[in-house]
């Protein structure tokens, strides 16, 4: 198929577009590049790239694609927090009109990146797809908003899916190190500390990049009928993990590391369990199959090997200190466009 794949430039784009181009998927990218340059290790080699910001798409970027896969926003909640406004406008408004621009140009699929941070606070239970949703941060608002607004855009001529992603880890060349478990295995790496500041008690199903990418390829490629206008949580039930369990398999991972829960920021209102049955069903043979502690070992190899400094960590793979820094210097406005290429 013909696919376009937004944020290609980021932590889960870079994974996946070799993936779908491996798979015989003939890709071409969308993405300002915020952080074309977080790169560890040897540089990526990106597909075909429209350097359009995602508010200035129109159906013209769209025609002749069989499919957008669409990755880019501004991901995590505390950049959420930040703009909540300017979280709104990429996450939520760009989206629904990229949507209805695919539509008008001809394009049949439209894979969307949610997340299973839509639960919220769930309690000790299992939660499906049906789950009551409950976003605790505008970054999980505005993914609830994208997929009850694009529903309504199903129809004969455009099937819709919404891959409700748990809490990737795992090494990309485009890395993130603000996401649990990658940040913890960083900081194991360079301080010799497992450091949890929560009292480690919520729930935090993650999942392995590369099994979301796997994921997005196959519902690609999954009869339309079979993901038309569905929400698919994506991930395995062997990794609902609390945060404590998180940090014990870095500290098991990383030699002479120390395990620390100081509990200092209180509880966190965001837990939840997740039931993956839904897309084991729908996509026979998927399976979310990298554990946590494979990929606590896959970051420690990459990191000791690439050679991690305190500085990378902190500021070249935290997304919001790679926004403050470029506002700062002034190749980044103020909502997040791109100055200087
Ligand atoms: N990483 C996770 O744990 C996780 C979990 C669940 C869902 N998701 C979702 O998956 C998607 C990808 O996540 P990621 O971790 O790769 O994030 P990321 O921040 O690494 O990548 C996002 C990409 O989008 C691009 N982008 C942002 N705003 C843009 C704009 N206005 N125009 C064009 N490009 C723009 C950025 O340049 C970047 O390359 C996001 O939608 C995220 O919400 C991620």
């Amino acid at each position: 198929m013909k696919v376009l794949l937004t944020g290609h430039q980021g932590y889960l784009g870079t994974v996946m577009a070799p993936m779908l181009a491996e798979s015989g998927h003939d890709v071409t990218g969308l993405d300002t590049g915020l952080f074309a340059d977080c790169v560890i290790g040897p540089a990526p080699v990106d597909p075909d790239t429209l350097a359009v910001d995602l508010r200035d798409v129109t159906p013209e970027h769209l025609e002749g694609f069989d499919a957008v896969i669409h990755l880019a926003a501004l991901s995590n909640d505390p950049l959420g927090a930040l703009a909540p406004q300017i979280t709104y406008d990429i996450n939520h408004a760009a989206s629904v009109r990229l949507a209805r621009a695919a539509k008008e140009a001809g394009v049949s699929r439209f894979l969307y990146a949610s997340t299973c941070s839509v639960y919220g606070s769930a309690g000790d239970g299992l939660v499906t797809e049906d789950a009551p949703l409950n976003p605790l941060t505008p970054y999980a608002e505005s993914k609830v908003r994208v997929e009850a607004d694009v529903s309504e855009l199903a129809d004969d001529s455009f099937s819709p899916s919404y891959l409700r992603n748990a809490t990737a880890f795992g090494f990309s060349p485009r890395l993130r190190a603000d996401i649990v478990l990658n940040n913890l295995v960083g900081h194991a790496v360079l301080t010799g500390e497992v450091k949890v500041l929560s009292d480690g008690t919520p729930w935090r199903p993650l999942v392995h990049a590369r099994d979301i990418a796997t994921a997005f390829v196959r519902t690609l490629e999954a009869p339309a009928d079979a993901i038309h206008d569905r929400a698919f949580n994506v991930g395995t039930e062997a990794n609902n993990v609390t945060v404590a369990e998180i940090a014990q398999a870095v500290a098991d991972t990383v030699p002479g590391s120390r395990l620390s829960i100081t509990g200092e920021t209180g509880a966190d209102p965001r837990s939840y369990r997740v039931d993956f049955s839904l897309i084991r069903q729908v996509l026979p043979g998927y399976d979310a199959t990298w554990s946590i502690a494979d990929g606590a070992a896959e970051l420690f190899d990459h990191y000791t090997r690439h050679g991690l400094t305190q500085e990378s960590f902190e500021q070249r793979f935290t997304r919001l200190a790679v926004l403050k820094r470029r506002q700062a210097e002034g190749s980044l406005d103020e909502s997040m466009r791109p100055l200087i290429r």
